[in-house]
């Protein structure tokens, strides 16, 4: 793709914007120039016009009319041909003056001025006063006309053009470099923060841009760019946290399968033996799967993958099915379990069997035995909210916002860290972001609820169907 700078493109403006002045001035500075010139010569004829005059009105005998033509020539011959005289009778035919006038029609039939067109534009370009007089002997109505050479008002005109049409493109030639220099001036802030953000070193997440002394305009682009690289290192550092715990959950029984192995390798063992051995191995291998999987679903929901096998159903009807499901579980615990609400809803049952199981599932290994659970369900308005609450010890604030982050536990050496790692509560979360919706949690009064919404009408089924 054809890429322009942005200064090429203001000083292009700037020479449009030139044009379009210079043009509008420069034809208005012409017209007036017209104007003048075109008043001064219509002075020149009537300043003429009416110092023959006198000289008409007394004309009575052909030897006046001789003297009045003698008059006209020597008149004519003074300016240099420049200003010539003629007298027509009402046929417009010459009886005093130039014959050789080609198109005597042209002369207009009342007073006024004229131009004579002519084949030399230059040269020949006059114009005409006419007048009406009376032949005093005969009383015949008599037309005189004068006429001025506008050459060198046309001249004039011609060199003014010429002038400002030379001074206009040199003008529009200017702006443009100018507007080309003054956008390069106005565009170096830009070229700083370029050259600033070239020099961001990978894996240095500490560094922003510098946003001292820089224009409005670019002040709010700085700052969401370094929002960007705030947000880039939480991250960077949510990623480095994750990789470390990843690490640390697969060591422990890794380090297990390693150890039995070399262990039952050092000495020689009956079948029996060996084949507990691989029972514990297949165990161990086992929680390494379901740590895995785990870890697979949620970075697939954190990539923003949505819930697509979506079906409308009863949250109650659901919910009743994983706590059967659960109920083995539930009654070591001795829970009772109470179901208040229902909703309809378009959703993957089974990611919210498999959210609401794990939900459950920490009520088994957290809530007061012999205790009631509580799962609610309430519809708002584009939402609907799964809570579940149960007694416990309560959980202190700076965790509870914690606790949806993955391998986040409250107290790691309190119940079976080999078998629960911390990711129920991530995998809730994940649920409720493919549909949309998302967590909660509250410790008040002894009771601890931990809950989810999900969108009623996720957004990829609302496309799926229009
Ligand atoms: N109902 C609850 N009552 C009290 N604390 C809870 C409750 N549910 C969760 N927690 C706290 O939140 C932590 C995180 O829960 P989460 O379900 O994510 O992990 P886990 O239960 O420890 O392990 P996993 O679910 O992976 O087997 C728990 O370790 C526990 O400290
Ligand atoms: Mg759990």
């Amino acid at each position: 793709m054809k890429t322009t700078s942005i200064s090429s493109r203001l000083s292009v403006m700037f020479a449009l914007c030139a044009v379009l002045i210079l043009s509008v001035y420069g034809l208005f500075l012409r017209s007036s120039l017209d104007d003048s010139l075109t008043k001064q010569m219509h002075n020149e004829l009537i300043f003429r016009a009416n110092l023959i005059e006198p000289w008409i009105g007394s004309r009575a005998s052909p030897e006046a009319w001789q003297r009045l033509d003698k008059k006209l020539a020597e008149l004519t011959e003074a300016e240099g041909g420049r200003v010539k005289y003629w007298i027509f009778d009402a046929d417009s035919t010459v009886l005093l003056g130039d014959n050789s006038l080609s198109d005597l029609g042209q002369i207009p039939s009342n007073n006024g001025f004229t131009r004579i067109p002519s084949d030399n534009e230059l040269s020949s370009d006059r114009y005409l006063y006419t007048t009406f007089t009376s032949f005093d002997g005969e009383n015949t109505a008599l037309r005189f006309a004068v006429s001025i050479d506008s050459t060198a008002y046309v001249g004039t005109l011609n060199e003014f053009t010429r002038t400002l049409i030379i001074i206009s493109i040199l003008g529009i030639l200017l702006v443009a470099l100018l507007g080309f220099a003054i956008s390069r001036m106005g565009m170096k802030p830009v070229k700083r923060l370029s050259s600033q953000a070239e020099k961001l070193e990978a894996g240095n997440y500490d560094q922003r841009l510098d946003t001292t002394n820089l224009p409005n305009e670019l002040l709010a682009l700085a700052a969401s760019f370094n929002g960007v690289l705030d947000r880039q290192k939480v991250a960077w550092q949510q990623l480095e946290s994750f990789n470390a715990d990843v690490a640390h959950e697969l060591r422990t029984p890794l380090t297990n399968l390693i150890g039995q192995t070399q262990l039952s390798l050092s000495h020689q063992h009956d079948i029996e033996e060996l084949e507990e051995l691989l029972g514990s191995n297949l165990e161990e291998l086992e929680r390494m799967t379901t740590i895995v999987n785990d870890m697979l679903f949620l970075s697939h929901a954190q990539a923003g993958e949505a819930a697509t096998q979506t079906s409308e159903v009863s949250l109650q009807q659901e919910a009743l099915k994983t706590v059967d499901y659960m109920e083995p579980l539930l009654e070591e615990s001795a829970l009772h379990v109470e179901i208040k609400g229902d909703a309809v809803a378009c959703i993957d049952h089974r990611l919210f069997h498999r959210a609401l199981a794990n939900l459950l599932g920490n009520c088994v290994q957290y809530a007061t035995v012999k205790s009631t659970v509580v799962v609610a369900i309430e519809k708002q308005s584009h939402h609907v909210s799964i809570s579940v609450s149960n007694q416990g010890t309560p959980i202190e604030h700076t965790h509870l916002n914690r606790l949806f982050e993955r391998f986040y536990r409250v107290d790691s050496s309190r119940g079976d860290s080999r078998t629960h790692h911390g990711l129920g509560l991530s995998i809730v979360k994940a649920v409720a972001l493919m549909h949309q919706g998302s967590v909660f949690a509250t410790s008040q009064n002894g009771i601890n609820t931990f809950g989810f919404t999900l969108a009623i009408q996720p957004e990829h089924s609302i496309l799926t169907k229009k």
